[in-house]
C-alpha cells in the first residue's frame, strides 16, 4: 500500500490489516498509551474544501504519532491560482513526509501521486470518500461483530459516500443496498464490479432497500461544489429520508450512520438522528483512528 486514492486500490487483506490497526491505536489512546509511530514527520493537508472532521482528525492524529500537521488552503496555495499538480506534487514532496488532498476531481489526486514521490491520502474527492468508509467498518465491526451476512443500505445520493459504502461494504463480505432517484445512481463502474462481487442492489424503493437492514446510512442531499442545485435537489430526494417508517422495516437493531455534517429534516429526521447519536458520534471519532492507521501504514519507516 503506496497511497489511498480510493477504496478498490485495497484489498479486503488490507482493509482488514488497516480496521485491526486502528482498534490497537484506539485502545492504546484511550490506556493513555504513546505511539510515536511517525516521530518528526510532517503531512500536508491541501484543502480545497470545507472540513471539521477531517481536518481535525487528521492534525490530533499526527500530533498522537509524534509527528505534525500543516493545513494549507488553496484560497492561499499558488495551484488556486493555477500552479499546475504535476509542479506542487514534486515541490512538497521534496519538503513534506505524506499529503492528505481534500479536492473536486479525483484526477487531481491521483496526479499528485503520479508526480509526487510520497504518500498521497484522499480525504475526499467528488468520486469517493475512503476514509469516512474506512472509519464507518471500524464502527460497524465494533457494534455488530462481524461483517459477512450483514446487510448495509444508503439512501441518498449516489455520489462519493456511496461509491465507497459499496466498495467498502463488498470488499467486507456485507450485501450492499441503495435507494436514490434514478438520476443519482452511484457510479456505473462501480456499480457493475459489485454486482460481480457480492450482493448489491440499487433502487428507487426506499423500503426495499432498507428491508432487514442491520445499517442504514444516509449523507446530505447537496454536497459540497453542488450549493446551487440544493433546490432542486430538495425535490428529487423528498422520497428519501431516514425516518421512523424506514426504521420499522430494518432490523429492530439496526444501526444508523452518518457521514457528518448532518440535515435534520431533509436526509434524516431528527428524532432518527438523536434515537441514534452514540453511533453517529463515534463514527465520527472513529475518523481519528482510521486515518491514525492509515497514516502508519503508509508512513512508517521500517
Ligand atoms: N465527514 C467528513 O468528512 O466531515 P468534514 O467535511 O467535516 O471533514
Ligand atoms: N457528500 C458529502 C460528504 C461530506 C463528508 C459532500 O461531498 O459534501
Amino acid at each position: 500500500m503506496k497511497h489511498l486514492l480510493k477504496l478498490g486500490d485495497l484489498s479486503r487483506s488490507e482493509i482488514f490489516e488497516l480496521l485491526d490497526l486502528a482498534a490497537q491505536l484506539k485502545e492504546e489512546k484511550k490506556n493513555g498509551i504513546e505511539h510515536h509511530h511517525l516521530k518528526g514527520q510532517t503531512l500536508g493537508m491541501i484543502f480545497q474544501k470545507s472540513s471539521t472532521r477531517t481536518r481535525v482528525s487528521f492534525e490530533v492524529g499526527m500530533y498522537d504519532l509524534g509527528g505534525i500537521a500543516l493545513f494549507l488552503s488553496s484560497r492561499d496555495l499558488q495551484i488556486g491560482r493555477g500552479e499546475p499538480v504535476q509542479d506542487t506534487a514534486r515541490v512538497l514532496s521534496r519538503y513534506l513526509d505524506g499529503i492528505m488532498i481534500r479536492t473536486f476531481e479525483q484526477q487531481e489526486v491521483e496526479d499528485l501521486a503520479k508526480y509526487g514521490s510520497i504518500p498521497v491520502i484522499n480525504g475526499l474527492t467528488d468520486y469517493c470518500h475512503p476514509c469516512q468508509v474506512l472509519a464507518d467498518l471500524l464502527t460497524i465491526k465494533e457494534y455488530k461483530d462481524t461483517f459477512d451476512g450483514r446487510k448495509l443500505c444508503f439512501i441518498g445520493d449516489g455520489n462519493n459516500m456511496a461509491n465507497s459504502l459499496i466498495v467498502g461494504g463488498i470488499k467486507t463480505g456485507m450485501s450492499v443496498s441503495i435507494a436514490c432517484p434514478g438520476d443519482y445512481q452511484p457510479d456505473a463502474d462501480i456499480m457493475a464490479w459489485a454486482k460481480e462481487n457480492g450482493t448489491f442492489v440499487c433502487t428507487e424503493n426506499i423500503l426495499e432497500a432498507a428491508a432487514d437492514a442491520d445499517v442504514i446510512y444516509t449523507d446530505v442531499w447537496a454536497s459540497m461544489g453542488q450549493e446551487g442545485e440544493a433546490a432542486d435537489r430538495r425535490k428529487a430526494f423528498a422520497g428519501y429520508q431516514v425516518n421512523n417508517e424506514v426504521m420499522s422495516v430494518a432490523k429492530s437493531d439496526c444501526m444508523v450512520q452518518h457521514c457528518l455534517p448532518a440535515h435534520r429534516g431533509e436526509e434524516i429526521t431528527d428524532e432518527v438522528f438523536e434515537a441514534h447519536a452514540n453511533e453517529i458520534f463515534d463514527e465520527a471519532e472513529n475518523r481519528l483512528h482510521a486515518q491514525k492507521a492509515v497514516l502508519v501504514k503508509l508512513m512508517k519507516k521500517a
